[in-house]
């Protein structure tokens, strides 16, 4: 390609400065005067006086100037003026091609990135859409599932008491069943909703003194028969004040979810432990002069099958359980934890497990003091 139109601007290519430099280095030892015009005969560089040769400057077939040289070597000046010129251009050129393609590419990159931003967007207003949808699917269905479920329940009791008549021992048994078994369905279906609650942070806690001893006691209780037709002994442990400033039914549901771990997990003829007494509220933390504020622990330990270490970091996930196999030897829905560890938490307090396979869990639960808290209070008011 050739002729004025299709030119580069030879000062875009090469800086004005560059090209004075270029010709006086050129033009000092020759003894010569130099300079450079662009197509439309403009002077870019250099000054030339008296008679000067001038010659097309052409590059890959295409013009881009003059030069005119004048003085005893003017041939030689225009030549290497002509030469370093051309390698000059060419530089220039392969920079100005890199430049484009990387502009190029970036203009891409970013098309792309912005198209996979809009998807991501709708993706996102899609899922809190779907979320909206579950939250009220489950409250709806909570609603749904437990209002025949209350009748069942209802209705199962008045027989089980004989107020539709006398009953024989076989009736008994079944009414019983079905009485266990709606119980654990009203359990699960708390527990779900628990868990969909917790997901949208709408947790609440209500706050009133209670002895953590005496709900740990009534706890145990109701689990000694069903540990005791296993051979499973429950030792109780309560020792000191032990005053907590929380939430009787989540309490309650924390305690009977470790104490059910602790009997589910543990063969015939076993040991589960109860303590409840002050110590840290973290673990780690000593009972020297650093240790943290004032705390209530209940630690529920096994001699169990214990977890290895690599499960232990999932087990407070949702519905996590140690092996597929689980759910059909144990049975349970993986739920139990994530809430214990929910509901210690919005207590302001910390829940761990020391455990290895085939030794036994021991999990600690904690919770800060009646006395902290309203001493906090007091302080920060
Ligand atoms: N004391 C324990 N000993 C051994 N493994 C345990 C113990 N407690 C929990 N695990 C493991 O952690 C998993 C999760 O426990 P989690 O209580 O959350 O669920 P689950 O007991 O299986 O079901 P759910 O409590 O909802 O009825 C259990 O399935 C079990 O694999
Ligand atoms: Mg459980």
């Amino acid at each position: 390609m050739s002729g004025e139109a299709s030119c580069d601007d030879l000062a875009r290519l090469v800086p004005p400065d560059e090209l004075d430099e270029l010709l006086s280095a050129i033009s000092r030892p020759l003894a010569c005067k130099l300079a450079i015009f662009d197509v439309r005969d403009a002077r870019l560089a250099g000054a030339t006086e008296g008679e000067a040769v001038r010659r097309p400057l052409v590059h890959e077939g295409e013009r881009l100037g003059t030069l005119a040289a004048s003085g005893a070597r003017a041939g030689d000046a225009l030549d290497l003026a002509a030469e370093t010129l051309g390698l000059l251009i060419h530089h220039a050129r392969a920079r100005d091609l890199a430049a484009t393609t990387h502009e190029e590419a970036m203009r891409v990159t970013f098309g792309e990135l912005t198209e996979h931003n809009q998807r991501l967007q709708r993706a996102v207003a899609r899922l809190e859409e779907l979320d909206r949808l579950k939250s009220n699917f489950l409250a709806t269905m909570s609603h749904e599932l437990r209002t025949p479920l209350t009748s069942v329940i209802g209705y199962a009791e008045m027989m089980c008491e004989g107020l539709a008549g006398p009953i024989s021992q076989d009736q008994r048994e079944y009414l019983t069943t079905i009485l266990g078994k709606a119980d654990q369905l009203l359990g699960l279906i708390t527990a779900v909703l628990d868990v969909a609650s917790l997901e949208s942070g709408q947790l609440a806690v209500e706050r009133a003194a209670l002895s953590l001893s005496e709900v740990v006691a009534s706890e145990v209780a109701s689990f000694v028969p069903q540990a005791g037709r296993r051979g499973i002994a429950i030792q109780l442990d309560a020792r000191g004040d032990t005053v907590v400033f929380g939430d009787r039914r989540k309490i309650r549901q924390i305690i009977s979810n470790l104490l059910s771990n602790a009997v589910k997990f543990t063969p015939d003829r076993g040991r589960v432990g109860v303590v409840v007494r002050p110590g840290p509220l973290a673990p780690g933390e000593g009972d020297g002069e650093e240790a943290g504020p004032p705390a209530i622990q209940l630690v529920v330990s096994d001699s169990g099958i214990g977890i290895s270490r690599d499960q232990v970091a999932k087990i407070f996930e949702p519905f996590f359980q140690v092996d597929s196999s689980s759910t059909r030897a144990f049975g349970g829905t993986g739920l139990g934890l994530t809430l214990a560890k929910a509901y210690v938490e919005a207590h302001g307090g910390h829940i761990w497990v020391d455990t290895s396979p085939g030794q036994g869990s021991t999990f600690t639960a904690t919770f800060p003091t009646a006395l902290d808290r309203a001493g906090s209070e007091v302080s920060s008011s």
